[in-house]
């Protein structure tokens, strides 16, 4: 595997011929990150990893600077995976003056759920993804149903950009005991590791509820919360929401998705079901 610190570097080893995948990331690997360079993989001649903790998607007070740095460990499983090259630039090399012309998703997309929460994130998101594929112009990219506003937010901007771009959504991989996989994971204390799988029970039971015929979403998204409180989380938002914008459902859709945010501690964790 190269490895490439520049943007120069890196257009030179893009190949001309065959097909480029691009898969973002923020480093500190898990199996989450490794099975989209695995679809990669399958879906490319070129794999392009990237790694870059990119600050304009960090809010001040977040956790950018304590966010987990481990490039060595990184290297050595993207090039286990088949990766054949990482970009990984200092941030000199992404914003080599302040970026004054930004990405802005619209609110309805970016001011609500996460953006609501995260006021600017998704502008930061957008304008760091955007920038990657000027850099290493894909002809697919590979992002998480995990971060699933993140995914729509994207495939919009592609569309509405017309970047000739396939966006491809890898599931979620979970831990044994149901837990997205999260570098934010790390921060957990012993005893809040225990209790986060509770996440993904809460949202399994609001699906199932769902599934039943269960149409009273805003009773569910309440049952939830209050049984996420119950057990000492902080929640931010639990939304029964259409999978395709995020939007409020009317009470005859279907395609819903069930997303939510929560904190244990001072750990904020994020995760989602489609129903
Ligand atoms: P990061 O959190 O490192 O995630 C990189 C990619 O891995 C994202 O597409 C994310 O959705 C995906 N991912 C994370 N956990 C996953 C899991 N358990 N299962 C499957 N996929 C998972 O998301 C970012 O970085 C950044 O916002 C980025 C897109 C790189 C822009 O800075």
């Amino acid at each position: 595997m190269r490895i490439h610190e520049t943007i120069a570097s890196l257009r030179a080893a893009r190949r001309r011929d065959g097909r480029v995948a691009l898969v973002p990331t923020m480093g500190n690997l898990h199996d989450g990150h490794i099975a989209l360079m695995t679809q990669a993989r399958d879906n490319a001649d070129q794999v392009i990893a990237t790694i870059f903790v990119n600050r304009l998607q960090f809010r001040p007070g977040e956790d950018f600077e304590k966010y987990p740095r481990t490039f060595v460990a990184d290297c050595e499983r993207l090039a286990a995976a088949g990766v054949d090259d990482l970009f990984a630039p200092q941030e000199a090399e992404m914003y080599p003056q302040p970026q004054t012309y930004q990405v802005e998703p619209p609110p309805e997309q970016a001011g609500i759920l996460d953006g609501e929460f995260r006021p600017g994130h998704f502008r930061g998101v957008a304008t760091v993804v955007m920038k990657l594929f000027q850099i290493a112009q894909p002809d697919v990219a590979l992002f998480g149903k995990k971060d699933y506003q993140q995914l729509m937010v994207i495939r919009n901007m592609v569309r509405e950009f017309n970047l000739p771009i396939d966006i491809i959504g890898g599931e979620t991989v979970r831990a044994a005991d149901g837990l997205a996989l999260s570098s934010r994971n790390g921060y957990l204390s012993a005893a809040e590791r225990a209790e986060a799988p509770h996440l993904f029970r809460v949202l399994t039971k609001v699906v199932e509820a769902v599934r039943a015929g269960g149409r009273n979403l805003t009773l569910l998204e309440q049952g939830a919360i209050s049984e996420l409180q119950a057990s000492g989380w902080i929640t931010d938002y639990v939304a029964l929401r259409k999978k395709l914008d995020l939007q409020l459902p009317s009470a005859h859709d279907s395609g819903l998705v069930v997303l939510a945010a929560a904190r244990l501690g001072s750990t904020r964790l994020i995760d989602n079901l489609e129903v």
